[in-house]
């Protein structure tokens, strides 16, 4: 793989600034921001009002844990544009999560603040080693994800050439890749495998493709699993994270350098860890909820909210701003198995360490009785891998998962193309337990 580490002129200066410049940034930036929630959102005045606080008695950052935190509720509650704090028409765009539960969650975004998102974006994937003039493939979905449009507008303020192909029609991702010679892509880890199986569909080689770069996110994957990205197309693969009730993608990116962790852009994010349980901030290092505060935003600014992503603050190291390291799972992925608390990716990691397992993977989760069982549906990797390979593939799946996360599970090993595959995020979880 090449050396891509970005040269240091090519970075903002904040991304290498003093801790001391930064806090000090941070601090100015996040009184501003409070103020501006409070004076032009009826929400927050009630909720800093129900709560005693008033954007003034903020004097340092650890002022913020008196505040109160936002949760996906009170998206709910105020939709669509009740969570605005700028007139309707000074907002150039809006985006939306799809809900579990109906109603999506509506963000929106100034001029100002597409440029603030541009910038994060672009320096996002310079920090991913793409540089101006490499072909861009967005294959992350265009529309009220975040995730396409995101990763597009980031590519042109880069100065790169944007292939905006969005998600599906998997035969024709590759021929873009090939035909326009993509350096870099940005897709969800999941839907890479689907593009990899591909490339393998069409007899070619991956690892002859002209990609250097891969910029995933949207879920979470494991450092295996960049492991397993890497060597089939010698590629670099970096992690990126962010939400839309935050900005979406670009608020946290790897350093192809290092890829030790996501950097957050803490000039405009401000991030802390809470126990989940007590509300409580965390020292960095310890593990809990992560939670952001915008700095700068202006249509949707967001006071603590709460992400429900599983993660650690670390101290920089490519850069001054502080990393959190690759996220362990969300809350509500969290499935506890007669006492143990697991998470999908600790699943992914045992079935990238099994000879002959493709790392296409399902849970399923059933109910015997009173008791919750857990089967992990997966792939052979090669539709000619005989009976018994099978077998001691799923023996050994099973075996691990015991030894290492420490619960019993059924393995059920499937031919190739048998688990369900997504265009964007992947369904990790299928819970077919009755609802109490
Ligand atoms: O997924 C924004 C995005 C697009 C990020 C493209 C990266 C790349 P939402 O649809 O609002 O926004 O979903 C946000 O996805 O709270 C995490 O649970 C999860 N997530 C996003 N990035 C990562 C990541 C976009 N790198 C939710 N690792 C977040 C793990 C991630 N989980």
């Amino acid at each position: 793989m090449k050396d891509l580490t970005p040269r240091k002129e090519d970075l903002d200066p904040i991304e290498i600034a003093s801790r001391d410049e930064i806090e000090a940034l941070q601090l100015l930036r996040l009184k501003w921001s409070l103020k501006h929630a409070y004076e032009n959102v009826p929400h927050y005045k009630k909720a800093f009002d129900a709560k005693g606080v008033h954007p003034y008695d903020l004097k340092q950052l650890s002022d913020l844990r008196n505040f109160p935190f936002t949760a996906k509720q009170d998206l709910r509650d105020n939709y669509p544009f009740g969570m605005f704090a700028v007139p309707r028409e000074k907002v150039l765009r809006i985006h939306a999560s799809s809900g579990t539960t109906g109603k999506p969650t509506v963000v929106g975004y100034t001029e100002n603040d597409l440029h603030v998102w541009a910038d994060c974006m672009a320096r996002s994937l310079r920090a991913s080693g793409t540089r101006p003039g490499d072909v861009v493939h967005v294959a992350y979905g265009y529309g009220l994800f975040t995730g396409g449009l995101g990763a597009h507008y980031g590519a042109e303020r880069l100065g790169c050439t944007v292939v905006p192909a969005s998600g599906g029609m998997t035969t024709r991702q590759v021929t873009l890749i090939e035909d326009f010679k993509a350096t870099t892509i940005m897709v969800t880890p999941s839907y890479m495998l689907s593009i990899l199986d591909e490339y393998r569909a069409q007899g070619l080689d991956p690892r002859k493709s002209p990609l250097e770069v891969g910029i995933f996110g949207a879920e979470p994957w494991t450092n295996a699993m960049r492991a397993e990205i890497e060597e089939a197309f010698d590629m670099h693969a970096v992690d990126i994270y962010g939400l839309s009730e935050v900005i979406g993608p670009g608020v946290a990116n790897e350093c192809v350098e290092t890829k030790d962790g996501l950097h957050v852009w803490e000039d405009h994010f401000y991030p802390e860890i809470i126990n989940p349980e007590t509300g409580e901030p965390v020292a960095d290092g310890e593990k809990g909820e992560l939670v952001f505060t915008s700095l700068t935003k202006e249509a949707f600014p967001i006071v603590r909210y709460r992400t429900r992503d599983l993660t650690r603050l670390l101290p920089g190291t490519a850069r001054s701003m502080r990393r959190m390291e690759k996220i362990t799972g969300r809350s509500d992925d969290m499935m506890i198995l007669r006492g143990v608390n697991v998470f999908p990716t600790q699943i992914e990691e045992q079935i990238l360490t099994i000879d002959g397992l493709a790392p296409h993977f399902q849970i399923e989760l059933t109910r015997e009785g009173r008791m919750d069982e857990m089967i992990v549906h997966v792939e052979v990797a090669a539709a000619d891998i005989a009976e018994e390979h099978r077998i001691t593939a799923s023996n050994a799946l099973r075996e691990r998962i015991k030894a290492v996360v420490g619960i019993n599970v059924r393995v059920d090993v499937l031919p190739p193309e048998s688990v369900a595959r997504s265009q964007g995020k992947a369904v990790r979880i299928v819970d077919k337990r009755p609802k109490a």
